[in-house]
Formats: structure tokens, sequence, C-alpha cells
């Protein structure tokens, strides 16, 4: 017989033996007697000098394959005896302790980004609102031009951008996805897009370049600012808590025309006034307004026909006020021990 075949017969042999080992002690027999000093493979292997050169090439490197495989064999072997791994022989039953106690697993949980958009969502659902979804990567054109915001606006300084190019830009709201929403169907539309914004901020306690918004616009005949008011405050007292005030004030955005900001009865110190709303009673919550007519001529809407209200609101920033938490950057960090507390 050839050391080839030898060795071919030797694997064999392995492969029938390895089979009935179930515990360490037998483990390291047959380590010893196929990795071993004295065992026949080492044997074969020291006595490959005496081979002619073109045979003991081919032997050395076919005994060396062999002497691996059994070597990974019995280090996983070794593993699973360790850990007490079920293996698939029926001697296994020998050495598996039922009684230990099982390994914990730590179950996933929602994030309370996702937590808060979904009870958002839920809540617009109840209203008639749809979801709509954008691209995270916007055209120049989606995320001002079409909004109102044309290149020399002083508004695009109201946002630090991420361009990719001179055309194309990480959006900076989810005021985009109204564009969208209002090329591809017709009035009246009722939708709600949360989603991902970034902007070139330095990061801080109070912003981030990666946080949340969620969007919403409804565009019908005769929709007025009445409906944008009670909408947002039938939001409020679901999400908030019914005892909870809304206020409107006057603000400036390009795509609506009148445009305002809501602020809440602030719910951490009863508005009596602390810190948090800064003494005022009152915290900020979203930006709205109705509709400018130059957004309707550009998604082809008649603006003499239609009529409707935006709004839109920053997620992380109402997820911080209701869990009290005063940094930003606690959400993207996914540290176990602050994500625990959220629920
Ligand atoms: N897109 C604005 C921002 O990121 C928020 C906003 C304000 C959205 C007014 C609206 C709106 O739809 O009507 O600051």
């Amino acid at each position: 017989m050839s050391a080839k075949e030898r060795i071919t017969e030797l694997k064999q042999q392995f492969e029938r033996d390895s089979e009935q080992i179930s515990n360490p002690a037998e483990l390291e027999e047959l380590r010893v007697k196929y990795l071993g000093r004295k065992c026949e493979l080492t044997a074969i292997l020291r006595g490959l000098k005496d081979l002619p050169v073109e045979e003991r090439k081919e032997v050395g490197k076919y005994a060396n394959q062999i002497r691996s495989e059994i070597e990974a064999w019995v280090k996983d072997r070794k593993g699973s005896l360790e850990s007490g791994e079920a293996v698939s022989t029926a001697k296994t039953d020998a050495v598996f302790d039922y009684t230990l106690p099982g390994k914990k697993r730590k179950l996933g949980r929602r994030h309370p980004v996702n937590i808060a958009i979904e009870e958002m969502c839920r809540i617009f659902f109840g209203m008639g609102f749809e979801i709509a979804v954008g691209p995270d990567v916007e055209t120049d054109y989606y995320n001002f031009e079409a909004l109102n915001i044309p290149k020399d606006h002083p508004a695009r300084d109201m946002q630090d951008t991420f361009y990719i190019d001179d055309e194309t830009v990480l959006r900076t709201h989810t005021s985009p996805v109204q564009i969208h929403v209002m090329e591809s169907q017709k009035p009246p539309v009722r939708v709600i897009a949360p989603g991902k914004c970034y902007r070139n901020e330095a990061i801080s306690a109070r912003s981030n370049v990666l946080f949340h918004q969620i969007e919403g616009l409804y565009v019908d005949e005769g929709v007025t600012f009445a409906d944008l008011k009670g909408t947002l405050e039938g939001f409020v007292r679901e999400f908030f808590g019914s005892d909870i005030k809304a206020r409107l004030r006057a603000n400036y955005f390009p795509f609506t025309e009148p445009s305002a900001e809501l602020d809440i009865s602030c719910f951490l110190c009863n508005a009596k006034g602390c810190p948090i709303c800064k003494h005022t009673g009152w915290l900020e919550v979203l930006g709205c307004g109705m509709v400018d007519p130059a957004v309707f001529s550009f998604v082809g809407y008649d603006p003499e026909k239609y009529s409707g209200f935006a709004f839109g609101m920053g997620i992380e920033r109402i997820a911080m006020l209701k869990h009290g938490i005063d940094d930003i950057r606690r959400f993207f960090e996914n540290d176990l021990r602050v994500l625990e507390q959220l629920l």
C-alpha cells in the first residue's frame, strides 16, 4: 500500500472513530491517536525524507492537509463539548445536563424614535391620513426649488445642507415628499410622511446631522386655516394628553402662507415655567401653515380651486420632551442602558 493510500485509510478510520466521541476524555484519546507524537500520521510525515522527491512533495501535502482537517475537527468539537452544546450523536445525552439554567436572551425592543413615529401615524390614520414616502437623496428641485425656495433665497441659510453635487442633496426636511405626492395624485390629498433628514450642523446636545421628521399635507377644495388648527389640536390632545393646550404663533416658511409655529403648554412644569420651556410655560412643537399657491403652481394644482395645509415636526425633539432626555445624541448611541429606560 502506498503512503497516500494509507493516509486515506487513516482518514476514514478517523471519521468512524470520531462519531463515537461524546466527552472530553474520549476526545483527548482520539486526539492522541491521530495527532499525537507517536501517531501514524506523524510517523508518515517523519518518514517523508526517505521517499523519492516527487512522491515526497505529494504525500507531504496530502498528509498535512488531512492533519489540519483533523486538528480543526478536534478544536471545533472541543468547543462544543465545553459549551455543553447539544450534538447529534445519541451518546450526547450522557454529558448534556438538562438541569442547567438556560442562557438568557435579551429581547429586542423598538427604538423610542420608532415608537413616537408609530404613535403619531396611528393618530393621523384615525383622521384619514395615509402614509407617503420619498427618497432621502433628493434633487435641489424637490428639496428647495419646488418648495418656493429658489437658489438665491435667504431661506436656504435656514438649513445647512449636505450637497452630493450641485443639484443633489441629502434632504434637509421631509417637505419634499409633499411635492412627490402632489405630482403623482390629484386632490383630495391627505398624507403624512415620516422619515430621515440630514443637516450639516455641528453635533451638539440639541442638534444632530441625522434626525427624523414627520410631514403632513392636506389639500382639497375649501381647506381652511381652521382645519389646520382643528387637526393639530386633535393631534396634541391624543399624543400629549387631553389637558394640554395648544397655540399657534405667526412664523415664516417659504412654502406656506400664512405660516405658524405650534406651541403646547409645557407638560413638564404644568405650564408654570421651567428650564426646558425657558420659563415661558410653552414648548415649540412644529412648523405649519397654508400651502403657498406658488407651490401649487409647481405641481400643476389650480390655486384658485384648491387650498391646503401642511406641517412638519422633528421627532427626536418630541421624544426628548416626552422622555425627559436632555441630549439628542442619546438616540443614536444605541447604549442599551439608556434605551431600556425609554418605554
Ligand atoms: N420643513 C420645515 C423645517 O424643516 C418644517 C415645516 C414647516 C414643514 C412648515 C411644513 C410646514 O410642512 O408647513 O423646518
